[in-house]
């Protein structure tokens, strides 16, 4: 690993690293991707990571995003003729993996496009001149020489559905594209610091690798026969290599807990079109708090029986409207009609992509058919904000709580009557926790507080999964502790469980003064304490989070705290 050159300019920089003989991993570092995708809800940038491999013949894996052409293209120059270049390997079409293909294309004219078929399909439309191209599929192997054999592995919904893996068995690396990937910017080439990346590896995860558990156990299947993997060259972030093993053990994991879901939604859209994956990463990520799976399709490329049989086993199904002129995507819906059944739960939403199918007929469907809707249908008016994707997070929440009522009151019920008394004796007091994020405010009235370390101060707090403010707890994030007073907290405590309609201002009509870290500061609390997340952990049904007390004051040096004393332990 030497020869590591930088090239600053306006935040987007190229990190080149020699990671293995022959082998270059040629990192585009997007240091201010902003959170505009819900996947990039930690806001740490992100990378967009291409590999040259230089046997007899040369390789590229993956390309860049079209906002680094020059900087990549003068960078791809550096390190080789581009005339010199023989294969380029497609890992899927997403933009930001193969955005330059066409311009390395114009500049290496006798490389051959190696790919999945749905994905030459995808790229012919996106290169218009004609290529030389092959299709590859999995155990199809090239021999570049210099001992470097790189054979092919389908992978699909990792997370297009386009999506293949290489690995080459000279250097044991495993090509990855989006799968073990992570929005995570920084100058470390591998994943040197562990507790550094591991909420962003996390929370990818759960944004785009949770949906389709299924297909990741399978490709971890194809993955355990190709023997000994030293790295894994993903297209986002850090690559894998200290870690890897452990790593690779939390993938296997979370995706066995996702495919055991006891109760499941089936989202059916097509990705890319509009703001389609935006709203279905939102919903998926709000339902998934509920403990719910989900499982995704492209309703215009799946086979029918596919559908049906995803459509069999979910509770609840979900529709991302297609447009109307997309006969396949017509024809899959139709597939979905044939089979849902009035106990099912269904959700619509537009896509916004100019041509979108209308909602209200295709409801009037559903819903003629016994079906009832989980959440009122989402219609996009104008661009989505930060703001509008919190909002769909929390629909998808509504969604999978609808799913899962049932079950859980009969859980709850189920439990030890003398248990349950004893852990009731389990007091603690009474909190408001406010936050402010990305200009968007939250707040939860909390009892399950605990402070938790002396140097530095620090406390606890027990944040159920499927709260909306746990989009506002990530590590990094601030916000105030609240502390209620003894006979003086009544009202706080109705105000603030009053349910509201997403988008409705939660600090209406309550007095309240601005924190140093944004949040705000209930004037009729006793005392209130700003703090910092600085760890999580996961407690089945709630994140345990650790805070950094930063500054604290006492309103009434001779107010109690409210204390919260409950007679079972199965609820607050
Ligand atoms: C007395 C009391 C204490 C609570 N304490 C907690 C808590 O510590 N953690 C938590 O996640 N929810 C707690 N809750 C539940 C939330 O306050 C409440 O359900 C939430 O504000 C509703 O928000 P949601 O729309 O995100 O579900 C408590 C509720 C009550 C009534």
């Amino acid at each position: 690993m030497v020869a590591t050159t930088e090239t600053v300019e306006r935040r987007l920089t190229i990190q080149t690293v020699e990671i293995a003989p022959n082998t270059t991993a040629i990192r585009s570092l997007d240091w201010d991707r902003d959170r505009f995708d819900i996947e990039f809800g930690l806001q740490n940038g992100t990378t967009y990571n291409s590999y040259l491999i230089k046997g007899e013949k040369t390789v590229l894996v993956d390309t860049s995003h079209t906002k680094f052409r020059d900087l990549y293209l003068q960078t791809l120059k550096g390190l080789v003729n581009p005339k010199e270049i023989d294969y380029i390997i497609v890992s899927h079409t997403e933009p930001d993996h193969s955005g330059l293909v066409g311009d390395v294309l114009e500049i290496a004219p006798r490389a051959t496009v190696l790919a999945s078929k749905v994905a030459l399909q995808f790229l012919e439309n996106l290169v218009h001149d004609p290529f030389s191209k092959r299709i590859v599929k999995s155990g199809d192997r090239i021999d570049i020489g210099g001992g470097h054999c790189i054979e092919f592995i389908s992978a699909p919904n990792l997370h297009w559905p386009d999506t293949i893996f290489s690995f080459d068995h000279k250097t044991k690396i495993l090509y990855t594209c989006d799968a073990f990937g992570m929005h995570y910017c920084s100058h470390d080439t591998f994943d040197v610091d562990l507790e550094a990346i591991e909420p962003d590896f996390r929370f990818y995860y759960d944004c785009l690798m949770g949906p389709n558990a299924r297909s990741l156990i399978n490709a971890m299947k194809k993955m355990a026969e190709l023997g000994e993997i030293k790295i894994i060259a993903n297209g986002h972030g850090p690559l894998l290599y200290h870690h890897l093993e452990f790593l690779r053990e939390r993938y296997q994991a979370w995706s066995n807990v996702q495919a055991k879901a006891e109760t499941i939604v089936g989202m059916f859209y097509v990705p890319n079109y509009g703001y389609a994956d935006h709203v279905a990463h939102a919903l998926t990520h709000g339902i998934q708090k509920t403990g719910v799976g989900v499982e995704t399709l492209d309703i215009s490329t799946a086979d029918h029986q596919e559908i049906q049989e995803l459509a069999g086993r979910a509770a609840g199904i979900i529709i991302g409207m297609p447009a109307s002129a997309n006969v396949a995507a017509q024809a899959g819906i139709s597939s979905l009609l044939a089979v849902v059944k009035p106990k099912q739960f269904v959700g619509f939403f537009e896509c916004f992509g100019g041509d979108d199918e209308p909602i209200s007929p295709l409801r009037k469907r559903f819903v003629d058919l016994g079906i009832k809707e989980g959440f009122s249908a989402i219609k996009i008016k104008e661009t989505p904000t930060t703001n509008t994707l919190t909002a769909w997070e929390e629909r998808g929440s509504e969604f999978g709580q609808v799913l899962v009522r049932d079950r859980n009151l009969k859980q709850v019920k189920a439990l030890d009557v003398n248990m349950e008394r004893a852990l009731g004796r389990i007091s603690n007091g009474l909190y408001i926790i406010t936050s402010e994020k990305n200009g968007t405010k939250s707040a939860m009235l909390a009892s399950w507080v605990a402070q938790a370390s002396l140097q530095p101060l620090g406390f606890t707090v027990a944040v159920a999964k499927d709260r909306a403010i746990e989009a506002f707890m990530q590590v990094g994030d601030s916000f105030v502790l609240n502390v209620l007073e003894e006979g003086n907290y009544k009202d706080l405590k109705k105000h603030f469980l009053k349910r509201l309609p997403p988008g409705v201002d939660r600090f209406s009509g309550i007095k309240t003064q601005v924190a140093q870290n944004g949040a705000p500061i209930l004037t009729d609390s006793l005392a209130y304490i700003e703090c910092e997340i600085v760890d999580r952990m996961e407690c089945s049904d709630h994140w345990i989070v650790y805070c950094h007390a930063k500054e604290g004051r006492v309103a009434k040096n001779e107010g109690l705290t409210a204390v919260r004393h409950r007679k079972v332990g199965n609820y607050y």
